[in-house]
């Protein structure tokens, strides 16, 4: 015989994908949850496929699907749910799965490249939560050319607003006469990080790319396009580990710190963009 587990409403609630614990108990609290049937209370709990959950009256799909995106975010766009200014929104770029979908981190309105959208919270926590230090890298086209004395500052830590804000690796990448484009790979979750290191080092940022979250590369999606990530993507995140043997530790990093006559021109060829499929539960789980 099967033995029947209950697990807290809240819990099952954030686990098939209706966002935080806080997000799930407001539901609760706003009478928009029912178990069979009853209008739910806080502390209940239910067994996960046998009692029927419904948020507004529609049926809470169990098992859930999970809906993993990757988003080339155009520069002008705001991740957010709504804007008071009514600027264009993230969320309006991505195709329509009648599900909820939540950013996995954040990029600012300037910023460009790659955001991972889901319902799945854990695997939005394993993405954006500083703790789990997946590497984030950035393109920045910065005023003038840092010497290395100042790209070492990045590494060593730069103290701004209270913070100390260091970044785990930074490269050029190439130089114009006005301008250097950085290579920048962030652990840390910090807000506008990479701009405000331009700032306060004499260098503004002009402009702002993210490139990669881990392994998951933004490679030919153009600003605007989404498509879902493969199996083998998710699982690589979700089992990320910082392959110190790929990254030179950050002493060594400062004196390699060097140019690259590499043309970032191929991020702009441009491929078709696959057909949006549902994921069903979580791979590699
Ligand atoms: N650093 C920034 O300055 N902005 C972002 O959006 C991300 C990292």
């Amino acid at each position: 015989m099967n033995k029947t587990v209950d697990i807290p409403l809240v819990r099952y609630l954030a686990m098939t994908g209706h966002g935080s614990r806080r997000a799930c108990d407001e539901l609760i609290s706003n009478g928009r949850v029912s178990v069979n049937d009853t209008v739910a209370t806080h502390g209940i709990r239910v067994i996960p496929g046998k009692d029927i959950i419904c948020i507004d009256n529609e049926p809470v799909e169990y098992p859930p699907v999970f809906i993993y995106l990757l988003l080339n975010k155009p520069k002008g766009y705001l991740v957010s749910d709504s804007d008071p200014e009514n600027r264009p929104l993230t969320k309006d770029l991505l195709p329509d799965f009648k599900l909820r979908l939540f950013p996995a981190g954040r990029l600012d309105f300037q910023t460009e490249g790659a955001i991972i959208y889901t319902n799945d919270g854990l695997f939005t926590n394993k993405i954006a939560h500083p703790r789990n230090n997946i590497p984030k890298t950035y393109l920045a086209k910065v005023r003038n050319i840092p010497d290395s004395s100042t790209l070492n500052r990045w590494i060593t830590g730069i103290r701004d607003n209270n913070q100390i804000l260091k970044a785990m690796d930074v490269q050029i990448e190439k130089t114009t006469r006005q301008n250097a484009w950085l290579r920048v790979t962030l652990t840390g979750g910090v807000n506008r990080q990479v701009r405000r290191m331009g700032q306060a080092t004499g260098h503004p940022v002009v402009k702002l790319i993210r490139l990669s979250i881990g392994d998951l590369n933004l490679g030919n999606l153009q600003p605007g396009e989404s498509r879902e990530l493969t199996r083998r993507e998710i699982k690589s995140l979700m089992n990320y580990q910082p392959d110190h043997k790929r990254t030179s530790k950050p002493g060594k990093r400062n004196s390699e710190v060097r140019k690259i006559s590499k043309n970032i021109s191929h991020r702009r060829r441009r491929t078709r963009n696959d057909n949006h499929k549902k994921t069903k539960n979580r791979p590699g789980q």
